[in-house]
């Protein structure tokens, strides 16, 4: 028996690929060929298993995520559905497919990412806490710590601003997507101390197999841009939604935020009364009537952070007198709780409150810092800073209404998960 040579095996392969563009058709082709070669029984295994690689184009795919990632059967992103008052959205011209957002997932959960191999974007932004990270500051690349808190990745895609971070430095989501790569305590790719940078990450993705089947599968060629992370990160991004809080299940009943919800409590619908309404102030700047005011900036019924606000009094920095008066941003205050009303992760961009009676606390009382040149006007009356007079019953009123935006399915639905059978 003639033993095939391996120029002339890889050359049928060669025309193989070239003669058609299906993979089914290549596997038809190669066993054909094979056939007319009769006399060739041995193939060595590893070459077998060469041939399986190329002949099923998912197989490193399933070597990494089994089940997790089906690309012939995709989880849905691309059509959620999301109840008819939720109308922001900041999706502009990459709205979400199931393909890109499932590279994103991918690249979301992938250590790979960061320069030896520690740190995931899910390393900072965990499923089980709203995607944020309980502690304040969260661990990077070699002993690197963020400078801010982490913040909740939930319906970044249901809002006006389409402005990122605390201080909205990033000017899109797809711009803030490659920024904690980049970034020398985050990820490590920032080019310094003889670290990686963009390139080099480009280079390290493009060699790994199951980038260039997922690469193949959702652009057509293997090749790994910046551009295309961007585009994918950011579709996983805002495909992570949550609507089915009690919240919800009232607003559905009614035709505006201001009725009064008939499945809450009326200590809930107190709650909300006081979140909605403005506050009146005598002039001194003590409330004497209306409410707290919160719906101003953190509108309903997406909660979404109102693109003109200034900063809300909150200015200090970790350990450091360096003041912060430009982050003027914050995530969808829906799931800062859970169900149970324990809180997912400290709040404020210096993980200032553990709980939301500490956040209230803080709005009761705005304190006034002379180096403070950018606190909203509506928190500052008469040359002080607002005093809303709370009692402690409409505190407990406003923290019923805030835990009843705490979702379930968004801590557990599979499809945001980490699909690395080995995590
Ligand atoms: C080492 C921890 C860490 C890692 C890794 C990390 N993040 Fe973050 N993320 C943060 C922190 C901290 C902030 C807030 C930073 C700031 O405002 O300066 C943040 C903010 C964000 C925001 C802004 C949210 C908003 O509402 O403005 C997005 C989106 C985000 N991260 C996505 C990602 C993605 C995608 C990755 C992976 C490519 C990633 N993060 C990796 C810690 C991390
Ligand atoms: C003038 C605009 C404004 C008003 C009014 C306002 N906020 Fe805020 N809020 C902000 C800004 C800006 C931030 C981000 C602060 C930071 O961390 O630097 C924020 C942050 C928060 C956070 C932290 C979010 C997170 O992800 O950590 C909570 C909770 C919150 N606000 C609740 C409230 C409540 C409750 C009220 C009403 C009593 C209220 N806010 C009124 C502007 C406002």
């Amino acid at each position: 028996m003639k033993k095939i040579s391996q120029p002339f095996y890889l050359s049928i392969l060669m025309i193989g690929l070239l003669a058609s563009c299906s993979k089914k058709d290549i596997s038809t082709t190669l066993v054909s060929s094979n056939l007319t070669t009769s006399d060739t029984a041995i193939v060595a295994a590893d070459k077998l298993a060469t041939l399986a690689v190329v002949v099923d184009p998912y197989a490193a795919i399933k070597l990494s995520f089994g089940n997790n990632i089906d690309p012939r059967n995709l989880l849905n992103y691309a059509n959620q559905a999301k109840p008819a008052y939720i109308l922001k959205d900041n999706s502009r011209n990459n709205p979400i497919t199931n393909s890109k957002a499932t590279l994103g997932r991918v690249l979301f959960y992938d250590k790979n990412l960061s320069t030896n191999n520690t740190i995931s974007c899910g390393s900072c932004h965990k499923q089980n806490l709203a995607f944020s990270d309980i502690a304040p500051v969260s661990d990077g690349v070699e002993g690197g710590k963020t400078v801010r808190h982490s913040m909740r990745l939930i319906n970044s895609r249901f809002a006006r601003e389409t402005k990122f971070f605390w201080n909205e430095r990033a000017l899109t989501l797809e711009l803030q997507t490659t920024m904690p790569i980049q970034d020398h305590l985050e990820m490590g790719f920032s080019g310094l101390s003889g670290r990686g940078n963009m390139i080099s990450l480009l280079a390290k993705l493009s060699k790994i197999n199951y980038y260039k089947e997922l690469f193949r599968f959702v652009y057509g060629d293997t090749t790994v841009t910046e551009a295309r992370m961007q585009e994918s990160l950011a579709q996983f991004v805002r495909s992570i939604q949550s609507f089915d809080s009690k919240y919800d299940a009232g607003r559905t009943l009614v035709r505006n935020e201001n009725d009064a919800f008939p499945n809450f409590t009326a200590v809930e619908n107190t709650g909300k009364n006081l979140y909605m309404t403005p506050p009146v102030f005598n002039a001194a700047g003590l409330r004497v009537t209306g409410g707290a005011g919160c719906n101003g900036c953190h509108n309903a019924p997406e909660f979404d952070i109102d693109p003109n606000s200034r900063n809300n009094g909150i200015i200090g920095l970790f350990g450091s007198t360096t003041i912060e008066v430009n982050d003027t941003r914050a995530p969808s205050l829906r799931d800062l709780t859970k169900k149970d009303g324990s809180i997912n992760s400290p709040m404020m961009h210096n993980a200032a409150f553990n709980s939301l009676r500490g956040v209230l606390g803080h709005y009761n009382n705005i304190p006034l810092n002379n180096r403070n040149n950018n606190l909203d006007a509506r928190l500052r009356i008469a040359n002080t800073g607002q005093r809303l007079n709370l009692t402690p019953t409409e505190t407990d009123a406003i923290v019923a209404f805030m835990n009843t935006l705490a979702g379930t399915n968004v801590y557990v639905d599979r499809k945001w998960g980490n699909p690395f059978l080995i995590p």
